[in-house]
């Protein structure tokens, strides 16, 4: 049955359908999204689509790990309703330079946004396709991608799209390193280092929480901790949770802490919630 005649069926017998989008290459992080889902909604669809509008680096694009196989069985094992793979033809029919682009100003200027030039209007251009295509109730989203969460929840709200936007938390390995399908690039030694991401966001956490509040001095010894474990920094940061505008604490008490770095050839993202009392 095609998606269209599908997500109809559903709507005739007035069942809710969420949308968890993915690139594919599943872990469980992305399980535990759907798992959520399955929790909110009678119907889960997932989608598997590699964005190339998303991708800053063609490289990045190229070597993006796809397991359509492997990622189709741990679905079926999941109960997903619906797999979407799209391919580029029909997400973009026509060149991807005549592709109409959504932009979700005050997002795009900073961070990883900041790193990765129109990577945040892909993000949006085509998380609102799969939004009409299939029309949920409500999509799930990681806080994994902590910027990417809240761009989504931005675009909803700013275009009245009529998707309630879910977060789920970051699922984690053994060592506390973010399950990430980059994470299969790194060498046995690049992943121990990896560790780091998350102990130093966790060391900056514990400083604020013990009213440690000269950001400056904390972002720099933040820095050095990744640089000493081997991570070219991209950026550290303490924002405010609720726009990622630079916190200022104590006045600022609802914080994200957020941190990308590279290990060799592979780019790390993590963050964590930080509450001031
Ligand atoms: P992808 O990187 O495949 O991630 C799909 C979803 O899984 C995102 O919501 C992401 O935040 C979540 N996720 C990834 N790692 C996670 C982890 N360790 N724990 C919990 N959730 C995790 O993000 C994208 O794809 C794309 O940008 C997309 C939204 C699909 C648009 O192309």
């Amino acid at each position: 049955m095609s998606l269209r005649a599908q997500i109809k069926a559903w709507r005739k017998t007035e069942q809710t359908i969420a949308i968890v989008p993915t690139m594919g290459n599943l872990h469980a992080g992305h399980l535990s999204l759907i798992k959520k889902a399955q929790t909110l909604a009678d119907k889960v669809v997932v989608s598997i689509f590699v964005n190339p509008l998303q991708f800053d680096d063609q490289q990045d694009l190229h070597k993006y790990p796809r397991t359509l196989a492997a990622d189709s069985e741990k679905l079926m094992q999941a109960g997903c309703d619906l797999l979407f793979t799209p391919d580029t033809a029909l997400m973009y029919p026509q060149s991807i330079a005549l592709q109409s682009v959504v932009h979700v100003p005050g997002m795009d200027d900073k961070l990883c946004g900041a790193q990765r030039p129109g990577h945040f209007d892909g993000v949006a251009t085509v998380v609102t396709k799969l939004f009409n295509m299939v029309q949920p109730d409500l999509a799930v989203f990681g806080e994994k991608d902590y910027q990417q969460l809240l761009l989504v929840r931005k675009l909803v709200s700013d275009l009245n799209l009529p998707v309630k936007i879910v977060g789920a938390p970051t699922i984690r390995e053994a060592s506390d390193l973010a399950m990430s399908s980059r994470n299969q690039h790194l060498t046995a030694t690049e992943k121990q280092q990896a560790a780091q991401l998350y102990a130093s966001l966790q060391w900056l956490k514990q400083q604020l929480e013990a009213g440690e509040y000269d950001v400056n001095a904390l972002l720099k010894q933040t820095r050095s901790q990744l640089t000493s474990s081997g991570f070219t920094v991209d950026y550290v940061a303490i924002c405010r949770a609720e726009d990622l505008q630079a916190a200022n604490p104590p006045e600022d008490k609802n914080l994200r802490l957020l941190a990308a770095g590279r290990l060799g050839s592979v780019r790390l993202i993590d963050n964590i919630g930080c509450s001031l009392a």
